[in-house]
This record gives C-alpha cells, sequence and structure tokens, in this order.
C-alpha cells in the first residue's frame, strides 16, 4: 500500500513510521509512506499556504491551489482510491474503518492546519473526512500517524504472527482479555491458575469470559449492536 501526506509541518512525521510495527511495513515493501511538504506548494516568493478568511473571523485559512498542486503530482504516478482530510469535524475513526482502508492500495491524507481549509476542496477534491476522537489537537499530523499505523498493521504479512491482529481488542467487537508473563507469583500477585492449567478448552473459555466482562464494564457500548 502506499500512503502520502499532506502536511504544512511535516516534521512532526519524521519518526512515527521508522520504527517497531511500521519500519517491518516498510523494509518488506508491505507499505510505503510519503510525507509531502506542503509549504513547497505554496504559491508566490513567500510560498504561501493560507490566508485571511472571507466575512472576517480570526484563524487563517489553507489555501485551494497548494494543496491542489500537491494532489496532482501526487496523483502523477497513479489516482489515489480516497483522499482524506483528517479534521475534528471528520466521522469518528474506529477499528471497521481502519479494517475497510486496508484493502485499499493508495491513500492520500491531508493534514488539516488553522482554522481548516478552504471548503471548496472538501466539496470537489476530498472524498473521506476522519477525526481520530472528540478532543481538538494543533493540526491533522497526530491523527495521520494513529491512522497510518492502525492501517499498517493490518496489511498482510506485517504481524510476525499472522493471526495476531484478530485478537486485538475491537477486531470481533469486544476488548482483548487480561494477559500475564512470568513470574507466575510475584510478591504474593498470582497469575489465575487456569493460564498455567494447561487445559486449552478453559483457557479460551476463560479469556472469553474475561473480554466479555471487561467489555460489559468500559465499553458497554460495544455492545450494543
Ligand atoms: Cl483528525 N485533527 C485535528 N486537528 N484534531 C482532531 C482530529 C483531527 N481528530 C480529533 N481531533
Amino acid at each position: 500500500m502506499k500512503i502520502d501526506i499532506i502536511s504544512a509541518v511535516p516534521e512532526l512525521l519524521d519518526s512515527p513510521f521508522e520504527h517497531s510495527i511500521m519500519k517491518r511495513a516498510a523494509e518488506r515493501s508491505l507499505l510505503d509512506v510519503q510525507v509531502h511538504d506542503l509549504r513547497e506548494y505554496g504559491t508566490g516568493k513567500h510560498r504561501k499556504i493560507d490566508d485571511y478568511q472571507y466575512g472576517g473571523g480570526a484563524g487563517m485559512v489553507m489555501c485551494i491551489e497548494p494543496i491542489l498542486n500537491c494532489i496532482e503530482r501526487i496523483k502523477e504516478e497513479g489516482s489515489p482510491d480516497e483522499i482524506i482530510f483528517l479534521t475534528p469535524d471528520g466521522e469518528i475513526y474506529d477499528q471497521s474503518t481502519a479494517n475497510q482502508l486496508s484493502l485499499n492500495q493508495h491513500l492520500i491524507l491531508i493534514c488539516g492546519h488553522y482554522k481548516g481549509i478552504d471548503e471548496r476542496l472538501r466539496e470537489h477534491v476530498i472524498t473521506k473526512e476522519i477525526s481520530i476522537g472528540s478532543y481538538v489537537l494543533s493540526g491533522g499530523e497526530l491523527a495521520a500517524a494513529v491512522v497510518v499505523d492502525s492501517i499498517g498493521r493490518l496489511l498482510p504479512g506485517v504481524l510476525n504472527d499472522e493471526t495476531s491482529a484478530l485478537f486485538d481488542s475491537f477486531q470481533d467487537g469486544v476488548l482483548a482479555p487480561p494477559v500475564y508473563t512470568r513470574p507466575a507469583d510475584f510478591k504474593g500477585w498470582k497469575v489465575p491458575s487456569v493460564l498455567l492449567s494447561g487445559n486449552d478448552a478453559k483457557i479460551e473459555e476463560w479469556r472469553e469470559n474475561r473480554a466479555m466482562e471487561r467489555t460489559k464494564l468500559r465499553r458497554p457500548d460495544l455492545l450494543e449492536d
């Protein structure tokens, strides 16, 4: 999969994809993330990327032209499946959206800044708008990192144990059960004995029950439908 990210602060995305699972995805050529510095597409000698809003009001608005020029450049190397705008007023992102997006070949992510972007881009160019939660970030970059990470780990061959994403929290609509490792007894804090029993059926049953219990307690909304 190819993901192009358009950003006015590309430095914010220097490191998130260079470690751990995202690094492995890149090394295995399963995920290619390119960050594009919007300033390079700015207009005039000051490489302008934002301007005052019509009608007055505080806050600058990101201009159409630089973003469109950057998109056109990216399109020279193939047309994207989705052009996604990261914005606090977008659709709330969840595992099911991550699953759907992971089936694409090519995505463009646009990181919002300032007061937002010219509405005409949203009307005519952007195909999907995503928010990662009900709070405001200074820009879309951290949200883009969240989206890329959550998609990248779903690509076949990225995780070593191919099955492990299937057991993530949310993947079957419930939270994951608690996990333990050695020692079995840490100063009197004991691992549940069923996990040491060697009885696979009992262990599976215990995990399902704990997962359900935890979901009812912490995220009852996941069980509603
Ligand atoms: Cl995608 N962008 C910004 N700026 N703030 C957010 C967000 C995105 N998602 C939640 N808050």
